[in-house]
């Protein structure tokens, strides 16, 4: 793993999203795999910066998000397709028709989860995106005795549902389940970039990095993966030795 650890915000920010338009500029229809949360927005607004100074076009991309809450409209300001609008494809020339979320509002979530699978199976993802929850959970994939390679419909842990009531009026609007991609279609990415921020991450980093790979730290089957870029603020890293 390429492990590499940032003073500031805006540096790290600038390093992850040059990463990315890099890969777009290299490969114009790059297949990008995306994540939400608190920690990717800097690094989209500066990709969104790289795109209106002319740096790089997304006209040819085509991007797969990793994971939607289930039984949110994706007009509702808490799904994560209203987030991907406002954060990033709302200000670059990506078309809409190459962007793609799980669909929380499918009548058969089953269904649904089968058909991402197959998008996914037909075009590689050339980088994706993660970010890390305090349990160790990518995308939505919490820690368990098993995990499953598909995209699948999860019921959200209680640690998660109380981290992501910040972003909700009240406990009680943070939805119960999920739909996410697997740890499979995750690893099968061509390349992976890690970021994680804070003191309050920094002890799960170091259990993902270093500790045992295990399924009750879903971020650590990444030490599996040949190219992962981790990317950390100072506070975030600081347990590493
Ligand atoms: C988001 C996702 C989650 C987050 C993780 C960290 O699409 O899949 O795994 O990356 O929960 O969230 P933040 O960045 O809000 O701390």
């Amino acid at each position: 793993m390429d492990v590499r650890i940032f003073d500031t915000q805006l540096e790290l920010d600038a390093f992850a999203a040059e990463l990315f338009t890099d890969i777009v500029k290299s490969k114009p229809n790059a297949v990008l795999g995306l994540a939400t949360g608190s920690t990717p927005v800097g690094i989209y607004a500066k990709m969104v910066e790289k795109y209106r100074k002319g740096d790089v076009s997304f006209a040819d991309v085509t991007t797969f998000n990793l994971d939607e809450y289930v039984g949110l409209k994706p007009y509702n300001d808490q799904s994560y397709a209203y987030y991907m609008n406002k954060h990033l494809f709302a200000h670059i020339d990506i078309p809409d028709t190459q962007t793609f979320l799980p669909n929380g509002m499918a009548e058969d979530l089953e269904a649904e989860c089968a058909q991402y699978d197959r998008m996914l199976l037909e075009r590689q993802i050339d980088v994706q995106l993660l970010g890390i929850g305090h349990n160790g959970h990518i995308g939505f994939n919490e820690p368990d005795h098993a995990l499953s390679g598909e995209t699948h419909v999860v019921k959200l842990k209680d640690e998660t549902r109380e981290a992501n009531a910040r972003f909700f009026a009240s406990m009680d609007e943070v939805p119960e389940y999920a739909i996410t991609m697997g740890v499979g279609s995750i690893l099968k990415a061509n390349s992976i970039v890690l970021v994680v921020r804070g003191a309050d991450k920094a002890d799960i980093v170091k259990q993902a990095l270093t500790g045992p790979i295990t399924t009750e730290v879903p971020a650590s089957l990444l030490q599996t993966h040949p190219r992962v870029t981790v990317l950390l603020d100072r506070e975030a890293g600081r347990m590493l030795g």
